[in-house]
């Protein structure tokens, strides 16, 4: 497969951007080579600038639920640009955006828009403190909130994939008021909540993890951590920013039928575009400025052109479509399961509706440290050939691969045409 154009520009990337890339999370050094450079997207297939053909599971890292440039979606993005694309005031469609947020999610009274997952995340977190006047946030090693300095604890995603187990650059002071705690261990948050019995102004979890791989929290624990939040008058914050919307319409805390006092979204409310949101229980809202003392603004802001494009794709997302996901999602996940059993491989999959993992490993993972037991050679071989066939992951098993609307049961196929090459060659 020929990559000399993203070679060109990868190279010439490097003199003027960090490691050549805009994100962490898209850099290709946990698997080696070189990222590659895309030039254009349609339905579940991307396109590189060499013209090479991919089916794509990264879609943006689960922003795009309905893969790329959906028609549908780009005609009403198209129809709000012509109008103007920022204001600085409040407009219709930020508000009927808001309103679909609190209709798919009982729990969020009120909601605030912002621009990114870290935003929301960053936002919550100052909100709690302010409102419980409690200074300890409780999160789970291997989950990752966004590059916020109180949430670059032990966290996954890019932070993981980098061997990075907390930033730089973050006061000491701010981290140290942050406990990270092993993702469905329900002894060790009893403990935490014993040691800090009036000092935790919130638990901040990924209801099911996506930054560590899929992982998906066991009702009992999150049952658990609801009522030592409700016991000890702290706020349990659920960052849905890759749930939200994708494993069902109202997120992991429909599935999971736990009410959260508060939940971060983002990725697929914006359609593409850049929009994070925060919200929960009135009573805590209403302390964000205007209405109260905790500041929190942006310029952008519940962008229309973004939130067009958000409520677009809302619109397409009915209960068909994610049966329809959920069926190729679990047709592509069983083929993989018998592909592996097939080449004799020890793999571990994950799933929770259109959000998958494969870890290269024959034990359970149920959190952080169980991943670390999986074989990273053999998930880097498997990158590099799926990539050589034509199918797009991301390069890291920290992270989760997705499904959109927009793939097929001949995508699945093919998906899995690569898989069994992949499987057969990595067993050798
Ligand atoms: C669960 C979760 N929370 C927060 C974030 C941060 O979102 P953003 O990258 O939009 O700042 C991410 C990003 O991947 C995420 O997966």
């Amino acid at each position: 497969m020929k990559r000399d154009g993203s070679e060109k520009l990868y190279n010439r990337a490097c003199r003027v951007m960090v490691g050549g890339v805009n994100s962490p999370v898209r850099s290709f050094i946990y698997v080696g080579g070189k990222p590659i450079f895309i030039r254009g997207g349609n339905g579940c297939f991307i396109e590189d600038v060499d013209g090479n053909k991919y089916i794509d599971y990264v879609l943006s890292y689960g922003a795009l639920i309905h893969g790329h440039a959906n028609r549908k979606i780009l005609t009403r993005v198209r129809e709000a640009m012509e109008k103007g694309t920022t204001f600085g005031a409040p407009t219709e469609d930020e508000l009927l955006l808001a309103e679909e947020i609190c209709r798919a999610f009982p729990s969020i009274e009120k909601v605030r828009l912002v621009n990114s997952g870290t935003e929301a995340t960053m936002s919550v977190i100052r909100l709690a403190k302010a409102y419980t006047k409690k200074k300890f946030i409780v999160k789970f090693d291997g989950c990752y909130h966004g590059h916020v300095d109180q949430l670059l604890v032990k966290a996954g995603s890019g932070v993981a994939t980098l061997g990075i187990p907390s930033s730089e650059g973050v006061d000491l002071e701010i981290a140290s008021r942050t406990i990270s705690a092993r993702y469905n261990d329900i002894n060790q948050i009893y403990t935490i909540f014993s040691s800090h019995p009036d000092d935790i102004a919130a638990v901040i979890i990924e209801p099911v993890a996506g930054n560590m791989g899929v992982v998906p929290a066991e009702k009992e624990f999150l049952k658990t951590i609801r009522e030592l939040c409700d016991k000890h008058n702290s706020l349990l914050i659920f960052d849905e920013v890759i749930t939200g919307f994708r494993v069902s319409r109202g997120g992991a805390q429909e599935l999971y039928k736990i009410k959260p006092d508060m939940t971060c979204l983002g990725k697929v409310i914006g359609g593409g575009f850049p929009v994070g949101a925060f919200g929960g229980r009135d009573d805590v809202m209403n302390m964000v400025a205007p209405e109260g003392p905790v500041y929190q603004a942006g310029t952008l802001s519940g962008n229309p052109v973004a939130c067009a494009a958000g409520l677009e794709t809302l619109s397409l997302l009915k209960e068909e479509q994610y049966r329809l996901m959920e069926t190729i999602s679990s047709e592509l996940v069983r083929g993989v399961i018998k592909e592996a059993e097939y080449s004799r491989l020890p793999l571990t999959v994950n799933r929770v509706g259109s959000m998958f993992s494969f870890f290269f490993t024959s034990q359970p993972v149920k959190n952080f440290e169980d991943l670390q037991m999986s074989d990273k050679d053999k998930f880097v071989q498997f990158h590099r050939l799926m990539l050589e066939r034509g199918v797009y992951l991301p390069p890291s098993p920290y992270e989760s691969y997705f499904l959109s609307t927009a793939h097929t049961k001949d995508s699945v196929r093919k998906t899995l045409t690569a898989v069994s090459d992949a499987f057969r060659l990595i067993s050798k």
